[in-house]
């Protein structure tokens, strides 16, 4: 199984005027192996969607690679998909609708596009709701749907970008274990961007932590040794808080450390 890998990524934006260009990401090196799950957390605006853009082929690297298996990434490919943090269904399709669209785009007959819908859309646990339309559900429902019609065409690679940043915050613990459970079963790497640091920790086997822009660069790469599967009670055990702690201070720079209750600007918790 081939394995997704960023070689001194640069992400430069040009200029509106006549001045130099936006260097956004500023040589970041990572691999993401087949079947792991990668969390990495920045600050706002650090970088995080330009670089998973540049991951889904959707812009270019100034300099250094991404390659899967071996072969350089040069635009968007089927084995990799992009979960957005707004889901973005077509209202006038159904959830079954929705889910089946991605493989009907890829000439998948419809018979066959409709019976592995139907499989994903069980997966999710959306069995019931299969016949209602996108503005009959929750947001919570509504990324579940986002996530069974990215799985569907079964990518190697899922690239989610704060898929649960606009979910209330039970909601949101309610979709990373979800997203666990669904992620065990379908054995996709994901590489998943978030600024929410117990979120990355809680998903993830390794936690990237970016510098703040512009230049940003992988400040520490922070194995997370929780067994699996993890349940939410994981989130209030003292090594949980510790190593959530670790990343907090290596996102706010060994010079910035605060206290816990000090953090409120920095970390919604
Ligand atoms: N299309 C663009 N053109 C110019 N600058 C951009 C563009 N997209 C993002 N940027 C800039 O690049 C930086 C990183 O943005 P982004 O990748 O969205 O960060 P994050 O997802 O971490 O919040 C920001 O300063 C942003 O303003
Ligand atoms: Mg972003």
């Amino acid at each position: 199984m081939p394995e997704l890998r960023l070689d001194h990524l640069t992400i430069d934006y040009p200029a509106r005027d006549r001045g130099p260009a936006y260097r956004a990401v500023g040589g970041v090196s990572l691999t993401v192996a087949p079947g792991e799950f990668v969390s990495v957390v920045g600050p706002s605006g650090c970088g995080k969607t330009s670089l998973l853009h540049a991951v889904a082929g959707l812009v270019p690297a100034a300099a250094g690679t991404v390659s899967f298996g071996g072969t350089p990434i040069r635009g968007p490919g089927p084995e990799r998909a992009v979960v957005f943090q707004h889901a973005s269904l077509l209202p006038w399709r159904t959830v079954l609708g929705n889910v089946a669209y991605g493989l009907e785009l890829r000439r998948v007959p419809r018979r066959e596009a409709r019976a592995r819908a139907r499989a994903m859309v069980e997966l999710v646990g959306l069995g019931d709701a299969a016949s209602r339309y996108p503005h009959e559900l929750s947001g919570g429902m509504q990324q579940r749907v986002n996530l069974a019609r990215a799985l569907a065409p079964e990518p190697a690679v899922l690239l989610m970008d704060e898929p649960f940043a606009a979910l209330d915050a039970q909601t949101r613990d309610a979709m990373q274990a979800e997203l666990l459970r669904i992620w065990a079963a379908s054995r996709t790497s994901v590489l998943f961007v978030t600024h929410h640091i117990e979120e990355a920790v809680f998903l993830g086997d390794r936690v990237v932590v970016l510098s703040p822009g512009p230049g940003a660069t992988v400040r520490e790469c922070v194995p997370v040794p929780f067994d699996r599967p993890r349940d939410t009670a994981l989130r209030r055990t003292p090594g949980f808080v510790a190593l959530a702690d670790h990343v907090w201070s290596t996102l706010a720079g060994a010079r910035d450390r605060k206290a816990p209750h000090e953090r409120a600007n920095l970390e919604t918790r």
